[in-house]
C-alpha cells in the first residue's frame, strides 16, 4: 500500500498549474455516448476515476484512446447499454452515464452507486427527472432497469435542490430528446456550464447554462468535436490552502479565477493577500499566524464549495482564534476532523457545525485519508505541521490530484511516495 510522507514547516514558494477538472471530465467522458464519430477531450486529468471513466466506455464498445492528458472516444459501435457493477461502483459518480446511455440506445441497466464516504448519495432527484423525461425505470436488486421507446421526451423539470449530477443527467438525456426541455432550479456550477458548452458544439441547443433556468431544445444528433476540459477549481483551492497554511508565497496558474469567487474571500479573510490575474492567483501568506475565519458555510455554487471545505479547515486549525464551518451539501463530511486531532488541531463537531480553535502549532503523525477532499486537508496539515506525517489510504487522494508529490515538491514541499 502507498503512503504518502511529509516533513511540514516548508513554507511553499513558487509557481505551479492547475489541472483539468475531474468533476468536469466524468460527465463529458459521458457524454461522447451521444456523439457520432470521435471526440477529443484535451486536459482529462490522469486520475484513476477518468480511468474507471475509461473503463465504463470500453465495456459499453466504445474505442477509448488516452494519451496523457488527451482521451480519444468513439462511440459509433457502442453495443451495450449494461454497467456492470463492479465498474459502477469504482466509481461513485457513475451515474452520470445513465441519462445518456439510456438517450443513445433506448435502455441502460445500471447498478445502484450505493452510498459512500460522505454518507448517502440518493439520485432520487435523478431518477424522478428521467422518469419525466419518458424512461421508465425498474429498481430491482440493487439494479436500474431502463427502457424508453422510441426518443426521450422534452418536459418541463424542476429540482427541489440544485443537485449537480442530476442536471448533469437531465441535460444528457434532453440533449437529443424529442421537443424541448425546462429546467428549474437547475445547478449552476462550471462543470454544468463546461457540459453544455460541450454539448453545444457538438450541435445541441442548450440555453442558460450557469443560471437557475436552463432550456434545452432536442436535436436528432450530435456530431463528435474537440473540447479542452476547464482547470479544477477545487485543485486550485487546495494550492491556495497548502500556501496559507505554511506561510507561503505562491501563484497558481492555468487557473480560472472568476470560478474560485466563492473561495478567494476566506483566504483574504485569513489575512492573505491575493493577485487575482486572468487565468492565475498569487497568494501570499501574512507574517506571523493566520487569522480565524468568521464562518465558512457551504453552499451550491456560487457559494462556498463543499469539497473545498476540509482543505481550508486543515488551514484554520492554525488560525488564531476560533473558526466555524457549516456543512450543508453532504452530512458525514467532517471525517478528516479527527485525523486531524491526531496532528494537534482542536476541533468540536455538532452535527453539521464544527468548531476549529486555531492552534499556534500542527505535529507529523500517522494518519489516512478518509475520503478525497479530506486527504487533501491531511496534506495541507502535514506541510505546515512541525515533524513528519504519514497519510495512509492514499488511493482517495488519487481519484482527484495528479501525481500530487510531484506538483508540489517544485514549490520545496518535502513529500515523497514511499510503498
Ligand atoms: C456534489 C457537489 C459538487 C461536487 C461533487 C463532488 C454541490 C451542490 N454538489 O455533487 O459541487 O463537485 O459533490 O464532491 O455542492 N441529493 C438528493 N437526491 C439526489 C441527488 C442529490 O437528495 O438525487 C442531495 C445530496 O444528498 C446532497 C445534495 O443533494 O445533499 C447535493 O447533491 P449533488 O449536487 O447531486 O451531488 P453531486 O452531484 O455529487
Amino acid at each position: 500500500m502507498e503512503r504518502l510522507l511529509i516533513t511540514g514547516q516548508v513554507p511553499l514558494r513558487g509557481e505551479i498549474d492547475v489541472h483539468g477538472a475531474k468533476n468536469s471530465s466524468l460527465p463529458l467522458l459521458a457524454a461522447t455516448v451521444l456523439c457520432h464519430g470521435e471526440t477529443v477531450l484535451h486536459n482529462c486529468p490522469e486520475l484513476s476515476d477518468v480511468t474507471a471513466a475509461c473503463e465504463i466506455l470500453s465495456y459499453l464498445g466504445c474505442k477509448v484512446r488516452r494519451e496523457g492528458r488527451t482521451v480519444a472516444v468513439d462511440a459509433r459501435n457502442l453495443s451495450g447499454g449494461s454497467v456492470p457493477d463492479s465498474l459502477m461502483r469504482e466509481m461513485r459518480s457513475s451515474i452520470v452515464f445513465l441519462g445518456a446511455i439510456a438517450a443513445r440506445m433506448g435502455y441502460a441497466k445500471l447498478s445502484f452507486p450505493g452510498g459512500c464516504e460522505l454518507g448517502p448519495r440518493p439520485i432520487d432527484l435523478h431518477l424522478h427527472a428521467l422518469r419525466k423525461l419518458g424512461l421508465s425505470i425498474r429498481e430491482e436488486h440493487g439494479v436500474l432497469d431502463c427502457t424508453v421507446s422510441g426518443r426521450m421526451q422534452g418536459a418541463n423539470l424542476t429540482l427541489s435542490f440544485p443537485s449537480v449530477g442530476a442536471t448533469e443527467n437531465i441535460l444528457l438525456a434532453a440533449a437529443t430528446a424529442e421537443g424541448t426541455t425546462v429546467l428549474t432550479n437547475a445547478a449552476r456550477e462550471p462543470e454544468i456550464t463546461d457540459l453544455a458548452d460541450f454539448l453545444n458544439r457538438c450541435g445541441a441547443k442548450i440555453h442558460g447554462a450557469g443560471e437557475g433556468v436552463i432550456t434545452i431544445e432536442g436535436v436528432d444528433r450530435l456530431e463528435a468535436c474537440e473540447h479542452t476540459v476547464i482547470p479544477d477549481r477545487i485543485v486550485a483551492a487546495t494550492y491556495l490552502c497548502c500556501a496559507a497554511a505554511t506561510g507561503g508565497d505562491v501563484r497558481i496558474r492555468q487557473a480560472e479565477p472568476r470560478h474560485l469567487a466563492g473561495i478567494l474571500p476566506v483566504f483574504e479573510e485569513m489575512g492573505c493577500r491575493l493577485d487575482v490575474e486572468k487565468t492565475a492567483v498569487r497568494l501570499t501568506a501574512p507574517e506571523g499566524r493566520l487569522r480565524a475565519v468568521r464562518d465558512v458555510r457551504t453552499m451550491p455554487y456560487p457559494g462556498f464549495p463543499t469539497d473545498a471545505q476540509a482543505p481550508v479547515m486543515a488551514a484554520a486549525a492554525l488560525a488564531d482564534g476560533n473558526s466555524i464551518f457549516v456543512e450543508n451539501i453532504f452530512e458525514s463530511r467532517y471525517k478528516h476532523a479527527a485525523e486531524l486531532a491526531r496532528m494537534g488541531a482542536r476541533i468540536k463537531l455538532e452535527g453539521r457545525v464544527a468548531l476549529v480553535e486555531g492552534v499556534p502549532r500542527l505535529y507529523g503523525a500517522p494518519v489516512a485519508a478518509t475520503d478525497l477532499r479530506g486527504g487533501a486537508a491531511l496534506i495541507v496539515a502535514g506541510l505546515a505541521a512541525e515533524g513528519e506525517t504519514e497519510i495512509r489510504d492514499i488511493k482517495h487522494i488519487d481519484r482527484g490530484y495528479e501525481r500530487i508529490e510531484e506538483c508540489l515538491a517544485p514549490l520545496g514541499a518535502n513529500i515523497r511516495r514511499a510503498e
